[in-house]
Parts: C-alpha cells; structure tokens; sequence
C-alpha cells in the first residue's frame, strides 16, 4: 500500500538527503486519561473515563495510562471497574502513574490487583531546578529516590504474580536534566530491575516542560540511546508537552533519535499547552506511508469524544481533524483541486494540489473540500455544478456564473451553497 510517497529524495551521490526518517510506528501510550485528565478543569468522571477507555481500544491503542490512583479515588474506583468488569482486552496494558512514595505505590499495586497487563509508572523530578528548590536533594540524594521507588516497585510485583508487569520510570523535567545525569539515574533503576534478566522495563523521557528546540531534545534522547546500559533490553519512550508549541515534532525528530514508544493524547489535551498530540503524530506518519496502527478513520468520532469529555472544543485548523483543514475557498486553490481530483483514480499515488491526504481516508466527505464564498472562482462553481448536479459548463460560462456567483456571495457577506449556486444558474440561464 502506497498510496502516499514518503518523501521528495535528493538524488546526489555524495549526500544522502534525508538524512534520517522514520520507517515504522513507534509504539503509542496515550495518556489522556491521566495526563489530559489532570489539566481539565472537570476532571473525568468514573463514566467518562470508561467511554474515553473504550475509544483508544476501539481505535489501536494497546498502552493506555488510565490514571492516579493513589492520588484520586476517582481514579482507583476507575482501575477497579476496568479489572472487575473485565473491560480491557488480553493485548491492552493499563498503565497507572505514581509519585516515588512508598504508601502512594502501595495504594497503585491495590488499585490493578488482578489485571492482566500493568505498567507501574514511577517518576521523580531529577532536574537542577527541582533537586535545589523544590525537594532539597542533591544529585545523589535525587538518584536514591528514584532507586528506592523502583525497589519497592520490584518487590511489590513479586507480591502480585498473577499479573504481567511491566515497569516504567520517568525522570521527570529530563529535557532540563544533565543529560550524563540522567544516564546515572536510569542505569541505577536498571540496576534494580534488571531488564536483562527478563523484567519488561520502559524508560520514559519527558520533556515535562519544553525548553528547547526539537533537535535539542533529539539529542538528548539518542545520548541515552547510547549510553544507558541494557539498552537493547529497554524500551526507550519520550513524552513530550508542547510549551514551544513543537511536541510532535520533538517527538517525531526523537524517534529519528533512537526512541521505541511515544506517549501523546489524542488532540493534544495536556498540561498548560497540552502533550504531544496523538492525533498529528500518527497521521504524519500515515501521509509518508508508514502504518500508524491506530485507526483515524474514525476521525468523526475521535473529535467528538473527545470534545465532548474534555470540553474543549477543536480548533477548526487542527491538523487532520479540523473542520476547515480540507476546505478551499480560493479560486485558484478550488481550480487546481478540481483538476487534480479529476484524474486521480484508486490505487493511484495520492497526488492532489493543497490536499496533503485524501478527505476519505479520515472519512471525510468531498463535499466539504470546494466551497463558495466571494474570493471562489470559475472553478469553485464548475466543480459543485458538477459535483451537485451534473451540469458542466462550456468555458465562456465558467467565467460569467463566477462573476454571478461572486457578487451574490459578497452581498452575502459569507459562504454560499450548491443549491444557490444552482439557482443563479437556473434564472440566469435557463429560465426564460
Ligand atoms: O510531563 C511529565 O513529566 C509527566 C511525567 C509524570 C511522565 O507527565
Ligand atoms: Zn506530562
């Protein structure tokens, strides 16, 4: 299946251009009921997190953080309802997010007793910022936390063995870290968990806040890539949020850099800007031709699940799931489409002026692609006479139902439909 070519290639011997790209999807932990979850000024309910749940397995996604338990009961009663009403699928794992506390992971192993697959996530801020002013701690003393909560994380596990486990450390405020820090951190938790000796172990980078250009934080991610030890027995996952308004372009240019897993919501909902978007992430993926393995067919219904348990709404330019992001209403934009869509056929290279992807594929109608207004064109009004009625102009008639159809819609002062555009053309053209 290629109906999108990756990329525009140069082709010179001495340079191999692009450099890097992405050749398979990394594999997706949305984070929405947790981390989109927490920045809602309604947090979800018991209710809305099951539909929300429901949702990303329905559409691929196998690594869902469904929570804080040990810090909402919301979020407990939540965990329970999941394992007790047996609603998550034998390849799905819940991840549930804890603080490095011993009472406060004893309560997140209480939360998942009986799941079949979960992600124990443990996280300590290892950045200069937080070990001077907020906790106090030198290097070392930072490092001990993160090496005590993963002892007690191990040894909890061996307590609950009829669960798969897999666990998952993040040093938080990483892209504000040392990186060689960061390296030290990681590799005393290993030390603990041993992922050599079989213990599935995700290590998560964040960039909690995001202080640096893409491939700054690229950067960071392949030193660890490097450098940390069992490396090839790790998952290697990055989490980004979106202060610079670039969280899936760190992303993207991190798993470039060596990353394996990407946590995201869908949209994009998340702390103050929001985390790395889902949504975006995947679909770059699709229109270069890779397999996201998440279906955004269901794009429709995404947008208003989503809209409709966070309560914010979707900006009508968001890429993919905007409600004008297919829609041209400019003459020469409409003009160009209109040429293009009439010689694309199934099967073909997807190759149609000013649409990156086909509307379809999101299941979108092409309906909404050419619409009218005072700024449309000869082929604007061609295409939805066609389109809308099977009339085809003659040229001299494009140029004059424009015009027509131009001043109405600027009397309007807004968008006009086929049906008027239909109308103009019956009393001007064929009624007597
Ligand atoms: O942004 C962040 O650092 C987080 C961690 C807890 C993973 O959400
Ligand atoms: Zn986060």
């Amino acid at each position: 299946h290629r109906k999108y070519s990756p990329f525009v290639t140069v082709d010179k011997p001495d340079r191999k251009w692009p450099s890097r790209r992405i050749e398979q999807a990394p594999l997706w932990a949305a984070v929405d009921l947790r981390d989109g979850n927490q920045a809602l000024i309604k947090p979800m309910s018991v209710a809305q997190k099951k539909r929300f749940f429901k949702l990303l397995v329905e559409v691929g996604f196998k690594e869902i953080e469904v929570g804080f338990p040990s810090g909402s009961q919301i979020d407990f009663d939540f965990c329970r309802a999941l394992i007790e009403e047996d609603l998550v699928p034998d390849d799905v794992h819940i991840q549930v997010l804890t603080q490095s506390r011993h009472e406060l992971i004893e309560r997140t192993f209480e939360a998942v007793r009986g799941a079949k697959n979960a992600i124990v996530h443990i996280y300590n801020a290892t950045s200069p910022t937080f070990r001077d002013q907020v906790f106090n701690v030198d290097k070392e003393g930072c490092k001990a936390i993160a090496v005590q909560a993963a002892t007690w994380v191990r040894d909890m596990a061996a307590r609950q063995p009829e669960t798969h486990w897999s666990f998952e450390y993040s040093p938080e405020t990483f892209s504000a870290t040392e990186t060689d820090f960061a390296v030290e951190v990681i590799d005393a938790v290993n030390e603990v968990w041993r992922p050599d000796q079989g213990q599935r172990v995700i290590i998560n980078l964040p960039a909690t806040v995001e202080v640096s250009t893409p491939n700054v934080f690229a950067d960071q991610v392949e030193i660890v890539h490097e450098n940390i030890r069992y490396r090839e027995h790790v998952l290697i996952s990055v989490h980004t949020h979106n202060d610079r308004g670039c969280g899936v372009a760190a992303a993207e240019l991190s798993m470039m850099a060596g990353a394996d897993r990407v946590e995201g919501t869908l949209l994009g909902n998340g702390e103050r800007t929001g985390n790395m978007d889902l949504v975006t992430c995947g679909m770059n993926l699709y229109t270069h031709g890779v397999d996201p393995g998440i279906d955004f067919s269901r794009m429709k219904e995404i947008v208003q699940v989503v809209e409709e348990i966070t309560d914010i709404p979707t900006h009508p330019r968001h890429p993919y799931a905007g409600d004008l992001v297919f829609t041209a209403f400019s003459g020469s934009h409409q003009d160009a489409i209109r040429k293009c869509l009439g010689l694309y056929k199934p099967g073909d290279i997807w190759r149609v002026a000013y649409l990156p992807i086909d509307p379809a594929d999101l299941g979108r109608r092409y309906e909404e692609v050419v619409r009218i207004n005072s700024q449309s064109g000869k082929g604007g009004v061609t295409h939805v006479l066609e389109r809308d009625y099977g009339i085809s102009l003659p040229r001299w008639l494009q140029q004059e139902m424009a015009k027509l159809v131009q001043s109405d819609a600027e009397e309007d002062g807004g968008e006009i439909d086929s049906r008027r555009v239909h109308q103009r053309f019956n009393s001007d053209y064929l009624e007597v």
